[in-house]
């Protein structure tokens, strides 16, 4: 198997024109780079108005776009402010697929990795927050699980559209459906077990113990993330993505240990993030979280710690804040009409030399995993849900 440098010469190439059906753009700068491929920022030759692509070389092993393509398209309907929208796509002959998307601004590593001391002050952490848990509840309102939430996958918008009070979710190559639409709604059974998705730093204890994951999960994830940005960083920092089985003793010690439990919760406020994680951990697979609770736990956190609707957030420290202040929907599942995503089906179809690649998949440091396969006992037929080609 080739190591994803030596088939990045497939990628777009600096100022490089990509032609689609409705127009023409021409490639600026690398903005993000996966084993599947790459994002950049291009231009749009007609309006010279610019925009994000997200490529995927036609030999990746793990097919990502038409699963970002319908969750965008599911956003769309439920007019979320919270996602892009996919406007264009196309794909250049045996090199890649892409999608052309809004652009926006820097994730929410990066905003936190230029933080003098390395943390979001507590305002911005929890306006970020409710933002993202508002995110969440609409993704999981069209059917969807993430499974890979954490501060890379969100982004604020950019500067120049006035638009960076607003988080924005991305990425979503690991979502998975998780109700039988063509069976009214009824959420799927749990499968017996499930191979390890996402990222070790922030993955649920369910992930951890390969199980199939529900909607608690992603706010689990979300509770890890936003206790990152408040504390600086996480007890288990410093474990990589190998030492999946120490970093679950870790989360696990989170709940029973209290000197555990007190750095984790380093420089944040206790008692409400403390509230949050017990609720979170009553609930079961089948559970619809009530998302409302856990906003107004944040929302108390905020006003006992006096912090003001409008106080700047700290990427734009001159300016009362003006991001969306909204409060998430009870959980209720909608209808959706999406391309090829309704069915697990269509997301089982995987050739011999896919299946091959995955299984000489290198260990990745603490990067997400996209269906690597390792201890895994179900069956493998049941597990091949992330692949699918990009239409035409
Ligand atoms: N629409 C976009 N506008 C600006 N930057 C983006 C956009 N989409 C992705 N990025 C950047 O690229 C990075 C990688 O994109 P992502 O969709 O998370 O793919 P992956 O993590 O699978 O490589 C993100 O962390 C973000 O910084
Ligand atoms: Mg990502």
């Amino acid at each position: 198997m080739m190591s994803s440098d030596e088939t990045d010469d497939v990628l777009p190439r600096d100022e490089e024109m990509l032609k689609t059906k409705k127009d023409k753009y021409k490639v600026i700068a690398l903005l993000g780079k996966g084993g599947y491929g790459a994002v950049y920022s291009v231009l749009r030759q007609s309006d010279s108005e610019k925009f994000a692509i997200k490529c995927e070389k036609a030999a990746a092993a793990k097919k990502v776009l038409l699963m970002d393509c319908n969750v965008m398209k599911g956003a769309t309907q439920i007019k979320s402010r919270h996602f892009c929208t996919v406007l264009d796509r196309a794909n250049v002959k045996d090199r890649f697929n892409f999608i052309v998307m809004k652009l926006i601004g820097k994730n929410l590593w990066d905003l936190r990795q230029d933080r003098p001391d390395g943390r979001f002050s507590l305002g911005t952490a929890l306006k970020t927050a409710a933002q993202c848990l508002v995110s969440i509840e609409h993704l999981h309102s069209f059917g969807y699980l993430h499974r890979d939430i954490k501060p890379g996958n969100f982004a604020a918008g950019r500067t120049e559209s006035n638009e960076h009070h607003t988080i924005f979710m991305l990425d979503f190559g690991l979502c998975r459906e998780f109700v039988k639409r063509a069976e009214g709604k009824d959420m799927r059974a749990p499968r017996a077990t499930a191979p390890f998705r996402g990222t070790t730093r922030y993955a649920p204890l369910a992930a951890m113990l390969q199980q199939d994951q529900s909607r608690k999960d992603d706010i689990e994830s979300w509770l890890y993330m936003v206790v990152e940005w408040t504390s600086g960083g996480l007890p288990w920092r410093k474990l990589k993505a190998s030492d999946r089985d120490k970093v679950l003793v870790y989360k696990n010690e989170v709940r029973s240990k209290p000197d555990i439990q007190d750095d984790f919760f380093y420089n944040c406020p206790k008692k409400e993030f403390g509230r949050i994680l017990k609720y979170i951990d009553t609930l079961g697979y089948y559970a619809v979280p009530d998302y409302k609770f856990i906003y107004y736990c944040v929302q108390h956190a905020a006003t006992a710690n006096k912090i003001k609707d409008n106080e700047p957030i700290d990427w734009d420290p001159d300016r009362p804040y003006f991001g969306p202040i909204e409060c998430p929907g009870d959980g209720k599942v909608i209808d959706l009409d999406v391309e090829g995503g309704a069915s697990t089906k269509d997301f089982s179809k995987r050739n011999a030399k896919e299946k091959e690649q995955k299984e000489k998949e290198k260990d990745q440091s603490d990067e997400t995993r996209k269906g690597k396969k390792k201890n895994v006992t179900a069956s493998p037929n049941k597990e091949k849900t992330e692949i699918k080609d990009v239409k035409k």
